[in-house]
């Protein structure tokens, strides 16, 4: 009996197996408008066969952007574009598929070159745009100093989360999720590094949660009941001084009483630099403590590359779903070749059933290590 392949709750919406895809930044937006890039990746996705796809992430405005490629959902035609992707990867997916987006603002990150280009920070008359930070405190060497957000400015990016969720909710996403981990301002608020402010919004660990909590209830306030709500969080910085597994279960029980109903646990990024030294499954334990700490639905990615390995995490009960970036990239049939392996029947899209299970027998030839457990 496969866990992999078995259903899951997440709050009011059920995924059909526990793989997702985790949420990739494409660059690939036109002021923040998705475009054909988007709607090929996520139809294309759509048939991977993992249960879960979370899109990238989109800035809740226009300057929570990374990049002047990155996806945003803060005007009507940023709305249409992506509802024109949704729509379309809809109706090709699998059977059960449900799709997520990842809300963001990038903060002290913001505005810098395509990674194609260098990543490097952007000026305003490069066309690159205002950096909002809880403290004026540059991302890392070669970038400069954010403007110190105040009052007014952080009310106004806390209401655009919630009409940001507004948003995806008409459009059809089952999955809203914030993105609180990787140095993106929610990040930057709660983080001791970033946030040096002495009033209500920094200080203590309860100051510096603060812009999270009210992010996630003006989400909270803003959302529909069917559909699924959490946060991607930071088990630890990797860092001296960042934060650690105390935190990340502090926040996440937080966000469980704000209503929230699941979280991904990540890790890293607060600066340059600030990652882990990575491992198979690097993230697992911070994810396996959060879960049994907090009982929320848990979710993990980093480095979980083998349907055999995301299985055993799962039946280990360390968490409740495995999310897959580069894997699927690499294999955008990821699902499929994740159920080979365990010799679960998926129902293919009718057009592709032909390479089914045991219905091809060249998958034996291209993928000897797969013994075909296939009953025709
Ligand atoms: C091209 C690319 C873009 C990414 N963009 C995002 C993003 O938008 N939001 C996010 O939370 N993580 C992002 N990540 C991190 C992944 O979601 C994931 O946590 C990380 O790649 C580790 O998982 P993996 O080993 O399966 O690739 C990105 C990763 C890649 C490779």
């Amino acid at each position: 009996m496969s866990i992999l392949f078995s259903p899951l709750d997440i709050g009011p919406v059920q995924v059909p197996n526990r793989i997702a895809v985790a949420p990739m930044c494409m660059y690939s937006a036109d002021d923040g408008c998705a475009t054909d890039w988007h709607l090929q990746h996520m139809m294309s996705l759509a048939m991977s066969g993992c249960g879960a796809i979370i899109m990238e992430a989109t800035g809740v405005s226009p300057e929570g952007r990374l990049t002047p490629g990155c996806l945003g959902l803060w005007s009507d035609a940023n709305e249409r574009a992506l509802e024109r992707v949704i729509t379309a990867a809809r109706k090709v997916a699998m059977p059960g598929v449900k799709f997520g987006i990842q809300l963001a603002h990038a903060g002290r990150k913001a505005s810098a070159a395509l990674p194609w280009k260098g990543g490097k920070p952007i000026s305003p008359a490069e066309g690159g745009w205002r950096r909002l930070a809880p403290s004026p405190l540059p991302f890392g060497d070669g970038w400069p100093a954010p403007e110190q957000i105040d009052e007014a400015e952080i009310e106004r990016i806390i209401k655009a989360y919630g009409e940001a969720t507004r948003r995806a909710a008409r459009i059809g996403f089952d999955i809203v999720e914030a993105h609180a981990a990787h140095g993106g301002l929610p990040h930057q608020f709660f983080s001791p590094i970033a946030n040096q402010r002495n009033d209500a919004w920094g200080g203590d660990q309860k100051g510096r949660m603060r812009f999270t909590i009210e992010m996630a209830a003006s989400m909270k306030a803003a959302a529909p009941d069917n559909i699924a709500l959490g946060a991607r969080i930071n088990g630890t910085d990797y860092i001296d001084g960042g934060l650690v597994l105390d935190d990340a279960i502090a926040q996440a029980a937080e966000l469980k009483r704000q209503g929230l109903h699941f979280v991904c646990v990540s890790g890293g990024n607060i600066v340059p630099g600030g990652r882990p030294v990575t491992g198979v499954a690097f993230n697992v334990p911070n994810a396996s403590r959060v879960k049994q700490e907090t009982g929320l639905v848990t979710r993990t990615a980093g480095l979980i590359y083998d349907a055999m390995q995301a299985e055993e995490i799962l039946q280990r009960g360390d968490v409740d779903q495995i999310a897959i970036a580069r894997g699927v990239l690499d294999d955008p049939r990821w699902g499929w070749h994740a159920a080979e392996k365990m010799g679960v029947k998926l129902e293919m899209p009718k057009p592709y059933v032909r390479v089914g299970l045991g219905q091809w027998a060249g998958a034996k030839l291209v993928r000897p290590s797969v013994e075909a457990k296939a009953q025709s």
